[in-house]
């Protein structure tokens, strides 16, 4: 990975879902391999994906199974949301302390000395910027962490923690689905594409409700993503909403969130299609329910 500019893959592998798919740490490490053969070295993970950590912690396991293994990956994690056992409400915290004392579970879990970028969750309302930036100071020195960005943020929020920073947030990873146009709507990745940072879209397939919402919406959805799957030789749905996403000009970087490989080899399938800006806006409009004026 480059010092400054950090190098994913064209897709990332998320890993949110990891403690419902019913793997030994056998059959994990053999799926890692897998996507690692399939081209996808980045994986995205977070403290609160399952319960009690689980997933930073089953992915350690895999790690300790393989000692060459962490340096063929690249590893996103986050910090910011405290929930669960003991606490009264579920809150945000991205004090210097918190995000400091985050990682370092983080690395301990994962069992690895560093990540490779870590994201600040989501918003704080109460995050104060010059505080987060000395924390992500400290993790730099230290070689805990190497490159910073955030997540779930509005273009004002990047603004105000991107301005405390020397070194560029390198990412905002955010929602992008064609249910759920908001950061096509709100400034979001015209910003993006501003700065040259390249967002991560998370749950692209809108969770799996894409293929089974009975919404007049999803239904319109799918029968226009079938049309423009058949006119770009595309093998389903799947690969024309990965496709879809990829033709915002911010370039997103779609993070995968099955865990079934097939369908991790049908989503990198969609890295060698291409929409017209016709069949783009005809998703676009299937979402929306009307044209464009
Ligand atoms: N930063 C954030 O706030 C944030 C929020 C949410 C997620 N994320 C990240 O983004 C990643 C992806 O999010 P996501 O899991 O919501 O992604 P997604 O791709 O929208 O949804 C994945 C779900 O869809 C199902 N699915 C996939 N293909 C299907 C098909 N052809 N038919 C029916 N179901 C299908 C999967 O089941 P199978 O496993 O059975 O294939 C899985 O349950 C997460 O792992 C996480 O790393 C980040």
């Amino acid at each position: 990975m480059n010092k400054s500019h950090p190098v994913f893959s064209p897709m990332i592998q998320g890993y949110w879902r990891m403690a419902e798919w019913g793997m030994n740490t056998q059959q994990q490490y053999a799926f890692v391999q897998q996507h690692l053969e399939l081209g996808i070295t980045t994986v995205d993970h977070a403290p609160v994906y399952g319960p009690d950590s689980a997933c930073e912690k089953m992915f350690g396991q895999v790690l300790a199974l393989d000692s060459s293994l962490r340096d063929k990956i690249e590893i996103v994690s986050k910090c910011g949301i405290y929930r669960g056992e003991g606490k009264q409400v579920n809150h945000y915290n991205s004090s210097k302390a918190a995000i400091i004392e985050s990682v370092e579970q983080s690395l301990m879990r994962l069992n690895t000395d560093h990540l490779d970028v870590l994201l600040l969750h989501r918003p704080d309302l109460l995050m104060d910027a010059d505080e987060a930036a000395r924390a992500f100071e400290q993790l730099k020195a230290a070689g805990k962490v190497k490159h910073f960005g955030v997540s779930n943020f509005t273009p004002a929020q990047f603004d105000l923690l991107q301005s405390r920073l020397e070194a560029p947030l390198i990412t905002n990873q955010v929602e992008i689905n064609p249910v759920n146009l908001q950061v096509t709507e709100d400034g979001t990745l015209d910003q993006l594409q501003k700065h040259r940072v390249q967002p991560m879209a998370w749950s692209c397939l809108a969770g799996g409700t894409i293929f089974s919402d009975s919404s007049e919406q999803a239904i319109r959805l799918r029968e226009t993503l079938v049309q423009v799957g058949e006119e770009i030789g595309a093998d389903c749905i799947d690969q024309v909403i990965f496709a879809w996403v990829m033709r915002l000009p911010a370039k997103p970087v779609p993070i995968i969130g099955s865990g079934n490989i097939q369908r991790v080899q049908t989503a990198v399938g969609a890295l060698q299609l291409e929409l017209s800006n016709e069949q783009w806006y005809r998703i676009w409009v299937a979402s929306k329910g009307h044209g464009v004026a």
